[in-house]
């Protein structure tokens, strides 16, 4: 093992990945952040230096960070926001027990939409089993891009009585670019404008197959996504091999990341689009469906010519608003998912509360982001983020607006994720991946099949964010052998910084010792 060493250092500056002008967060001046590429077992240090004039904290998108919870990254529950205007903090942690597609962004109210997202790829020598189905091996990273800074779209969301209008997104990029028309902005609308603003180009050569690893790192909209004439072979998602499913169009929603081979077996007399398509509409009827598209170029012969004859392909798999439907993916390295010995059921929702302010509420809780870290209340006297579990009790009091599930020593747990809310959502679990046990665009669940449910499953799914569809619901299992206070929470930063989070905490017998 190596231990690979890095400095992010974040800051505001003026960039304009698709023309348009704007501040965002850079890491290193760079938009978007750096590939951190590592093999399993690997030590990360990353030396992490806050220039801006807010709060920050990195997550690494997925890490189990088995025994090093206080390096997840989380403000408010895993450690307290690093300082503005030069704050530090070093994340120290080793990559146990998985590998595939991650990526990293900060946690610190939405302020991940903003640019400072970078892909984390870990390898093992597992991937040999893998890498028969391709030649190259490349990031693809996609994300839905504002041309606001959130932080000011922000209040007009949280505002009384706006009811749930997500900000919407201006455009999509690909590898951190895009086209943007500059006469679509109206002539007084202040912003800055280039009107050469370019689609990344993706070369191939023809006879290989090259593994593209898509990360949806934008803060809201899920992703269509196709290669025109070419059809695509997923062979993982959210860092689970698959065995390979084709398909010609993929949803990726916020956070998921999914390996699709392309083979580079069409006329290399022509160039074709990489389309990512915008989908809005499935966060109900306030949003409307994005005409605007990501799209970047795949060319055999180095020609940035727009394509002729490209054939845009829209059949998909995909169940709508959901994605690919998990039980066609079947893991390539075999798993059981033993029974659950607890189950949990989750009703999330929106409602209007004080001053007629819209929030997002877990079984009645709406989170708001805690001044002294949820970890830091469970373990009696832990005073840095980065000492060590030494001490005293557990506490099972929290602070106001902290949804916290004290989880029993190593159980098995199944959560029932119901959406009671029109729109659809990407929840996310940290620490832990899930298996998918069943899904239901219903929103009630049956419990008399629960007993047929709660079995041995072989070989189903595991990932670490899923869709849950509007009004439906999700049972998901996980082994809760992670010592610490873990966040569950929607994706979408909007919703996250409305209050759509709770958190679990596990192992308390590590945590008392
Ligand atoms: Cu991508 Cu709470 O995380």
């Amino acid at each position: 093992p190596t231990t690979r060493e890095y400095k992010f250092t974040l800051s505001e500056v003026q960039l304009s990945p698709d023309g348009v002008f704007r501040t965002m967060i850079a890491i290193n001046g760079r938009f978007p952040g750096p590939l951190i590429r590592a093999n399993m077992g690997d030590r990360l240090i990353i030396n992490v230096q806050n220039n801006l004039p807010n709060g920050t904290a990195i997550h690494w998108h997925g890490l189990f960070q088995n025994g090093t919870n206080w390096m997840d990254g989380t403000s408010g529950i895993t450690q307290c926001p690093i300082p503005p205007n030069g704050g530090r903090f070093t994340y120290n942690f080793t990559l146990e027990n998985q590998f595939g597609t991650y990526w990293y962004h900060t946690h610190y109210s939405t302020t991940n939409g903003d640019g400072p997202v970078g892909p984390l790829v870990i390898h093992s020598p597992d991937e040999v089993k893998m890498q028969k189905y391709y030649d190259v091996d490349q990031v693809v990273l996609l994300q839905d891009w504002y041309h606001d800074y959130s932080q000011a779209l922000l209040p007009d969301y949280l505002a009384s009585g706006s009811e749930n209008g997500e900000p919407v997104p201006d455009n999509g990029l690909i590898q951190g670019t895009n086209y943007f028309n500059c006469s679509s902005l109206d002539s007084d609308s202040g912003y800055v404008c280039e009107q050469n603003s370019t689609r990344a180009v993706l070369t191939v050569e023809h006879g290989k197959r090259y593994r593209y690893r898509l990360i949806n790192a934008g803060a809201f909209a899920t992703f269509q996504f196709s290669i025109d004439n070419h059809p695509l072979s997923v062979i993982e998602a959210d860092g689970t091999a698959t065995e390979p499913l084709s398909v010609h169009r993929v949803d990726i929603a916020v956070a998921q990341r999914y390996s699709v081979v392309l083979n580079a077996n069409q006329s290399s007399a022509s160039n074709y689009w990489i389309r990512a398509q915008l989908n809005t509409f499935c966060f109900g009827d306030d949003n409307p469906v994005l005409d605007a598209d990501a799209r970047a170029l795949i060319t055999y012969t180095n020609s940035t010519a727009a394509p002729t004859d490209s054939v845009d392909w829209k059949d998909a798999l995909d169940v709508e608003c959901i994605g690919l439907n998990s039980s066609l993916l079947t893991p390539m390295f075999e798993t059981e998912a033993p029974p659950a010995t607890i189950m949990y059921a989750l009703a999330a929702n929106f409602q209007i509360g004080d001053y007629a302010i819209d929030r997002a509420y877990i079984n009645g809780t709406s989170w708001v982001m805690s001044a002294v870290p949820t970890l830091n209340q469970a373990v009696a006297g832990l005073e840095a983020a980065n000492s060590t579990f030494t001490t005293l009790g557990v506490s099972s009091a929290f602070s106001a607006n902290q949804y916290v599930i004290d989880v029993p020593d190593v159980a098995i747990v199944d959560l029932l994720i119901t959406n009671y809310d029109e729109g659809a959502h990407p929840f996310h679990l940290h620490g832990h991946s899930f298996w998918i046990v069943a899904t239901s665009p219903d929103q009630y669940f049956d419990w008399s099949t629960y007993p047929a449910l709660n079995t041995t499953l072989s070989n189903v799914l595991k990932r670490d964010t899923i869709m849950i569809d509007a009004f439906g619901w999700a049972l998901v299992r996980f082994v809760a052998d992670n010592p610490g206070l873990w966040a569950l929470h929607c994706h979408i930063s909007w919703h996250m910084e409305s209050g759509l989070l709770m958190q679990f905490q596990t192992r308390n017998d590590i945590m008392r010792t």
